[in-house]
C-alpha cells in the first residue's frame, strides 16, 4: 500500500487538517504546507462563524497568495534539479490556483463558501497532490541532494 492509499484508507473522514502521514520527507516543504493547512483552518473558522463572504475572501486572499508562493518554490527546486516531471506537476499546481481562485471569487462575488466545499478542496486535491506529486518531487530532490547540509559548503 502506498503512502496515499494509505492515508486516505486510515478514515474514511477527509484529510482536511495536516497531518504526520502527508510529511514528504523534505522539511522545507513539509513546513510549507503545514503552513497552507493552517491557513486554511483559518478559512474554516470565519466559514464555520459569521461566514461573512468579505472576511472569507480576505482569509482566502492569505491562502491564495501563500500557495502560489510555495507552488514557485517547489517549481524553482525543479528547475535546479532538472526535474523530469516538470510539465505535469505545475499543470497541477495551476489547477490548485484554478479550484483556490474560484473560491476566492465567490466570495468576492458575496456567495458563501461551505465547510464542504474547503474539504473537497483539502482532500481531493490539496492532500491528493501532496502525496503524489510532492511526495514524488521531494525524493527527486533528496536523490540529487542526499546530504543538503554540504550544498552549504
Ligand atoms: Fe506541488
Ligand atoms: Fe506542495
Amino acid at each position: 500500500m502506498n503512502a496515499m492509499s494509505a492515508a486516505l484508507a486510515s478514515s474514511r473522514r477527509p484529510i482536511n487538517s495536516w497531518k504526520s502521514t502527508l510529511s514528504v520527507g523534505n522539511e522545507n516543504i513539509d513546513n510549507d504546507h503545514r503552513y497552507l493547512f493552517y491557513l486554511a483552518a483559518k478559512v474554516r473558522a470565519e466559514v464555520l462563524g459569521a461566514n461573512n463572504p468579505n472576511a472569507v475572501r480576505f482569509v482566502l486572499d492569505a491562502l491564495l497568495t501563500d500557495a502560489q508562493e510555495h507552488f514557485q518554490r517547489e517549481e524553482a527546486l525543479m528547475k535546479e534539479i532538472r526535474y523530469a516531471d516538470q510539465d505535469e506537476h505545475v499543470m497541477e499546481h495551476r489547477l490548485l490556483t484554478y479550484h483556490l481562485r474560484k473560491l476566492y471569487y465567490r466570495s468576492a462575488g458575496g456567495d458563501r463558501v461551505t465547510n464542504e466545499d474547503l474539504d473537497i478542496f483539502l482532500d481531493r486535491w490539496m492532500a491528493r497532490h501532496i502525496l503524489t506529486a510532492d511526495l514524488d518531487l521531494a525524493k527527486s530532490i533528496h536523490e540529487a541532494h542526499p546530504h543538503p547540509a554540504q550544498m552549504l559548503a
